[in-house]
């Protein structure tokens, strides 16, 4: 900011403060809940807490455990649930009073009876009363004195989807499609996630006299921002807040970005006109415009806010070039850095060549997915390619992927008369019979779901000329023993990392989940990685080692962050859909989930395309298909 002094116009109607971490807003609204608790509890009163589920609290639930060990007493406080599917019982294990247990209240000395969570098998008749039943016990409590929000993609909260009005109350709803799809992977396949639920209404949430909204994680930008900024309306429950007189909105940087101090800054206020800021602005520009980069005209500049950027820097023409040039040296065909050549301007340098390639993927589709044409370039561009899977992805095998599997098992084991084998395949038949719909796998099934993925990513590599024996399935613990949403890391996982580091001593590490949703795997994945590096610390080979981001499945990063653009060919873009279909157990799972009936495969073609497009828009050359790369500094 210029003079170091905040001087925007925001446009935010309700308080956002933006934290580096999850963890440190989290301690932020911790503090305010302890506060509370610990004055009601020396004046013998009682504290209502309003609660939600997700994954959004969990950090929050962590830190108030620690609390209450350290001696926080929560014998006195109420909680009143936000939400519960309808249909499952309280000991489903993805209802949201089995979470709560488990996240929650099985650490704190609550007392059970103090713990409400709407009933989701209240029989369909007497819905509208267990519903009014749930109003009038918080209204005999006191009411709510601190209500805890997650936000979805569609913009409820609780689980009042779009169209749900201020004045709703607690009632039966029915679940929007892009709900479910982001529920899918806890229930093991959209198919299987309740379509109703019961939920506080908007008014009832408006009632609370003090309301916290947590969001983290890139996927939440847009949500947010249209939350905040936008005239309230059905279409964003969540933007109802704007009428609360005490509601604060704590995000982390990610979930922040989509709002205009932050993504148009040149909108609302005087901008320190930095490289990388220019760039953002001269971009948008041009695609606000719809024309190239070097048409764009002093008009241009002065009727978008940006008149002050031409004083600074000179002409539309000056300017134009200068962002031309930087975007054209993104592009390149060689993700490895070209040897023999000049690299002044590409995004990788040529020596050491060939260089100690380390790819690290969350699970085991997101390397193909998201950097299949890189991943075919690297190979062949002879460099010591390795490519590391952190975790198994065994959760993400659907039953009858394993059940075939088994069947196979048995079938060729009887055949060969090898008893060892056809007694382990019945004994994982058993276990798969007994665990029903929503039992969760015991470690036998999980093994062998981890190696049906590990073949899905051997068959992969193979397409894209990776030899098998360059890739490292490293079962990193904290998924093995962990549920979505629940994974905590561990020293474990940090020391496998830092062997695996040691080992291969990179030059360069393509990695993924940094913005991410601290909770989701890719983003623990990368929490792992940094701790990992920062114990490696004055080893050798960091010194000359760079990190290159690549954003995630389902998304890619936007023109003017993009450090590197390699393009691919029609025919590297044919050999990376192959790829991904080779990951045949993950053929009904929608990466990101931002489209109804993509599938994985069509997905990236349609992104890498978007992004080819996007350059071509600039004036740049027009290429088939390009995956992009963000250098990391950290
Ligand atoms: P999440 O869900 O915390 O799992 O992202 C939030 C919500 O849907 O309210």
């Amino acid at each position: 900011m210029k003079n170091g002094a905040p001087s925007y116009t925001q446009r935010e109607v309700i308080t956002t403060q933006i934290y580096p971490s999850a963890d440190q807003a989290c301690t932020y609204v911790a503090d305010a809940i302890t506060d509370l608790v610990s004055e009601r509890n020396a004046a013998g009163q009682p504290t209502v807490l309003g609660l939600a589920t997700g994954s959004t609290p969990v950090r929050l639930y962590r830190e108030l455990i620690r609390r209450c060990q350290a001696g926080l007493s929560f014998q006195r406080v109420i909680t009143f649930n936000l939400d519960e599917y309808y249909g499952l019982s309280g000991d489903h294990p993805e209802s949201y009073r089995r979470f709560m247990q488990d996240q929650l209240f099985d650490h704190i000395d609550i007392l059970p009876e103090n713990t409400h969570v709407p009933d989701g098998l209240a029989a369909k008749d007497e819905v509208f009363e267990s519903c009014s039943d749930y109003e009038a016990a918080m209204r005999e409590a006191g009411g709510l004195d601190i209500q805890i929000l997650g936000i979805g993609r569609t913009g409820h909260i609780g689980f009042n989807e779009p169209g749900s009005g201020p004045e709703s109350r607690t009632r039966l709803v029915t679940l929007d499609s892009l709900t479910r799809r982001d529920a899918a992977r806890d229930f093991l396949g959209e198919e299987n996630v309740p379509r109703h639920a019961i939920t506080m209404g908007v008014g009832t949430i408006l009632d609370a006299r003090q309301i916290f909204l947590l969001a983290w994680g890139e996927a939440k930008a847009r949500v947010i921002a249209e939350s905040v900024e936008a005239p309230p309306s059905e279409s964003i429950p969540a933007s109802f807040l704007q009428g609360h007189p005490n509601c604060v909105f704590c995000v982390d940087e990610a979930a922040a970005s989509h709002l205009t101090r932050l993504r148009y800054p040149w909108l609302v206020g005087p901008v320190d006109w930095t490289e990388t800021m220019t760039r953002k602005a001269v971009v948008w520009l041009a695609q606000k415009s719809n024309k190239p980069l070097l048409r764009l005209t002093d008009e241009d500049y002065t009727e978008n806010a940006m008149a002050d950027l031409l004083t600074e820097k000179g002409s539309a023409y000056d300017l134009n070039i200068r962002i031309f040039n930087t975007t054209q040296h993104t592009i390149t065909g060689w993700p490895g850095g070209k040897p023999d050549a000049d690299d002044s301007y590409r995004p990788e340098r040529r020596i050491p060549f060939p260089k100690r390639s380390l790819v690290l993927s969350s699970e085991p589709t997101d390397d193909v997915f998201c950097m299949g044409g890189v991943l075919h370039r690297l190979a062949n561009q002879k460099h010591q390619l390795t490519v590391a899977y952190l975790t198994s992805g065994n959760l993400a095998v659907p039953d009858t992927d394993v059940r075939r599997s088994i069947e196979l098992i048995i079938e060729l084991g009887e055949r060969l008369d090898d008893v060892a084998e056809v007694h382990f395949a019945r004994k994982v038949e058993q276990q798969l019979d007994a665990k029903g719909q929503f039992g969760e796998d015991s470690s036998d099934l999980r093994r062998l779901k981890g190696l049906i993925r590990r073949g899905e990513a051997r068959s992969s590599a193979r397409l894209l000329g990776i030899d098998p024996a360059q890739l490292r399935f490293l079962d990193l613990p904290f998924y093995e023993t962990g549920r979505y949403r629940r994974f905590q890391i561990t020293k474990a996982d940090v020391a496998a990392m830092v062997t695996l580091l040691n080992e291969i001593r990179p030059h360069q590490i393509f990695a993924t989940g940094h913005g991410h949703d601290p909770l989701s795997v890719p983003a623990l994945s990368f929490e792992v990685l940094q701790i990992a590096l920062r114990a490696c610390a004055g080893a050798d080979w960091l010194k000359d080692c760079w990190i290159w981001l690549y954003r995630g499945p389902g998304v890619e990063w936007e023109i003017h962050e993009m450090d590197m653009a390699v393009p691919l060919s029609p025919d590297e873009l044919d050999f990376k859909i192959k790829g991904i279909y080779q990951h045949q157990t993950q053929r009904s799972q929608s990466p990101g989930g931002s489209k109804q009936d993509a599938n994985s495969w069509n997905l990236a073609s349609a992104l890498n395309r978007a992004t080819a497009q996007a350059y071509d828009a600039l004036g740049l050359a027009e290429y088939e298909a390009i995956e992009g790369f963000k250098r990391f500094r950290s």
